[in-house]
């Protein structure tokens, strides 16, 4: 009989409801990758990456653009904020000893409860720490934002991997970052979900750029129909247009991938799904970002809306 692998799940044991144990030891901070070539981006990109519906490859999408943008020479740091199970750690096999709550309390600096993946993608740990900021002290508050805005000059990107749907938590989120990418599939609810979260996005930031990625589809033509459909009712009842970022195929390298807890980018780079990757990424860095979209006030203003 074949051996199953042996799946690497963290260790959540209330350790996201309690306050972290402050006999942890220190573990090693994760140096920043380095930069390749000349290109020195000092402005760090926050995208946050969302969906109406679940289960159509936010985490995936993450975990694959962070990995390709890497490639480019991108110094890349992903920020779990799905409190869920289905969390990037497992995604990508990793157990991390540490998350955003042990800053949250002082007990770590960010730097050192960063984990990191493959590519030397460096990665935020989710924490329900972050669901409780309102009860925060100021001094707390302040020591979070400042811990933040280190990496400014330190990341050219920050990607944020949200919860689906849309709770006050992942609007929060959705609000604070610069950029959002909303994720859909085909599927007729997918589409309808995609266009729910756009609504209350623009309703509530009617400035905010959003591009649209659809997921698991046949080939661009099939995306780009899937996009035209999105965008049409878009403009019909909100009078805006959305942008379109691309798309990924249907690829069973993917399935396999995340079922050997591998990302499809690294380990299955030919595959149809890791080139529609790199292609993205290369139209991401193209794509410039919102004038002044990293200044200092961008991580406060991030901060800020996690907390209030
Ligand atoms: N391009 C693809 N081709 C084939 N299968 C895919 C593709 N993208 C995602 N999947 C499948 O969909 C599953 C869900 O993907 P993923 O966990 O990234 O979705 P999610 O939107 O993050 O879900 P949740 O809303 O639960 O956080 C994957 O485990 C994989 O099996
Ligand atoms: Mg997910």
């Amino acid at each position: 009989m074949k051996s199953m692998r042996k799946l690497n799940v963290p260790d959540t044991s209330g350790s996201s409801q309690t306050e972290p144990d402050a006999a942890d030891t220190p573990e090693m901070s994760i140096a920043r990758p380095p930069l390749r070539g000349k290109r020195q981006v000092r402005q760090t990109r926050i995208l946050a990456v969302t969906s109406g519906k679940g289960g159509v490859g936010k985490t995936n999408v993450v975990a694959n653009l962070a990995a390709s943008l890497t490639e480019m020479g991108m110094r890349v740091v992903v920020l779990d904020a799905d409190f869920g199970l289905a969390n990037i750690d497992v995604l990508l096999g990793l157990a991390p000893r540490f998350h955003l709550g042990h800053v949250l309390y002082g007990k770590k600096k960010l730097a050192e409860i960063m984990v990191e993946g493959p590519c030397g993608i460096r990665i935020i740990p989710a924490s329900s720490g972050l669901q409780r900021l309102s009860e925060l002290s100021l001094e707390q508050r302040e020591y979070l934002v400042r811990s933040f805005a280190e990496l400014e000059g330190d990341a050219d990107f920050l990607l944020i991997d949200t919860a689906a749907g849309i709770s006050s938590n992942v609007l929060h989120f959705l609000l604070s970052a610069p950029e959002v990418v909303v994720v859909s599939a085909p599927e007729p609810t997918a589409i309808v979900d995609a266009y729910a979260v756009i609504k209350i996005v623009l309703a509530a930031d009617p400035a905010k750029t959003i591009r649209v990625l659809i997921n698991s589809v046949s080939d661009e033509k099939e995306s780009l129909e899937v996009f035209r459909q999105i965008n049409s009712v878009v403009k019909r009842f909100l009078n805006r247009e959305v942008s379109y970022l691309g798309h990924v195929e249907r690829d069973p390298h993917v399935v396999k991938a995340v079922r050997g807890q591998v990302l499809v980018t690294h380990s299955y780079p030919g595959a149809p799904a890791s080139r529609c990757f790199r292609k993205l990424a290369g139209e991401v860095v193209q794509q410039n970002g919102p004038a002044g979209a990293a200044d200092a006030f961008v991580w406060e203003k991030l901060l800020n809306h996690w907390i209030n």
